[in-house]
């Protein structure tokens, strides 16, 4: 399909004429560098019951299963690269006055592209942090010699990811509510649309006025909402949208920023 068919002189217009722009994104942005998403077919959340893995309460019950569930997740996404879709948001970046990337994502794979203004709702599976005085550690630090590892002070560590039942780190939420609320453009790539509140953010964008479009393979329940919902995978489609925007030729790639090799 031509690009003339994907993107919409409207979309094109828009985007061009947009000062700020934020986007939303969810696992589908990393399902083509090989990371499972919750809710797909081989989804995580097929094959586990989050209940029995990622709230405090089993944490408290039984940290060796959790950490051993979060050693799995590391395992499944420590040798993955991140794919043209993380690299097509991170040329977005600054072709904005103002910008901001809201991810539901752990993986740490956007700032592995070079994305810098991240708000990381759901935290980081590369950090831990003591239960007791919220120190965070760099994973790699940590030693796993005993489960649950010990911070200095002598508290537990557990990973600095939120689990069900748990709050959203209030700053970054502030932050992710203010960009959605203000931007003239909002993208959201790559999300079921079923977990709040990163849900609403589109919908906030819309009711403010900005233009929304998803980017996502199957509908969500929020596609026949937003101004345009283009059905496709994420690392086709992006880097589609950023070269026909910004680029006349093929010359732009992964190396104009200073990525991560
Ligand atoms: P989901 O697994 O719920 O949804 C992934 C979405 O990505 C689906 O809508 C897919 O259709 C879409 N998708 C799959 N492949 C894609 C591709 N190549 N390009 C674009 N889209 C694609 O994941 P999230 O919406 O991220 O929370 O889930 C939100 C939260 O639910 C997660 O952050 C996690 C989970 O419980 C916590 O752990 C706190």
């Amino acid at each position: 399909m031509g690009d003339n068919q994907i993107f919409s002189d409207e979309l094109l217009h828009r985007l061009r004429s947009s000062r700020s722009l934020t986007v939303l994104t969810g696992a589908g942005v990393s399902a083509e560098s090989g990371v499972p998403t919750f809710r797909g077919k081989d989804g995580l959340w097929r094959k586990f019951n989050p209940q029995e893995l990622a709230t405090m309460d089993v944490f408290m019950r039984d940290p060796q299963l959790v950490w051993e569930w979060y050693e799995y997740r590391r395992r499944l996404i420590q040798d993955v690269q991140p794919n043209p879709a993380h690299y097509a948001l991170s040329d977005l970046e600054d072709k904005f006055d103002e910008f901001l990337l809201v991810t539901q994502n752990i993986d740490g794979l956007h700032q592995r592209a070079g994305s810098r203004k991240i708000a990381e709702l759901h935290g980081n599976i590369w950090r831990d942090r003591c239960l007791r005085c919220d120190r965070v550690y760099d994973h790699k630090e940590v030693d796993l010699g005993e489960i649950p590892p010990k911070c200095a002070c002598g508290g537990s560590l557990r990973p600095d990811v939120v689990w069900f039942g748990e709050a959203l780190p209030q700053e970054i939420l502030s932050q992710a509510f203010q960009a959605a609320q203000s931007c003239d453009f909002l993208l959201t790539v790559g999300t079921s649309a079923l977990v709040q509140p990163a849900a609403s953010l589109p919908l906030l964008a819309l009711r403010n006025g900005a233009f929304v479009v998803e980017i996502n393979p199957e509908p969500t329940p929020i596609s026949e909402r937003v101004n345009e919902s283009i059905r496709g995978k994420a690392g086709e489609v992006l880097p589609r949208l950023v070269k026909r925007q910004y680029f006349t030729t093929d010359d732009h790639g992964p190396a104009q920023k200073n990525r991560e090799q």
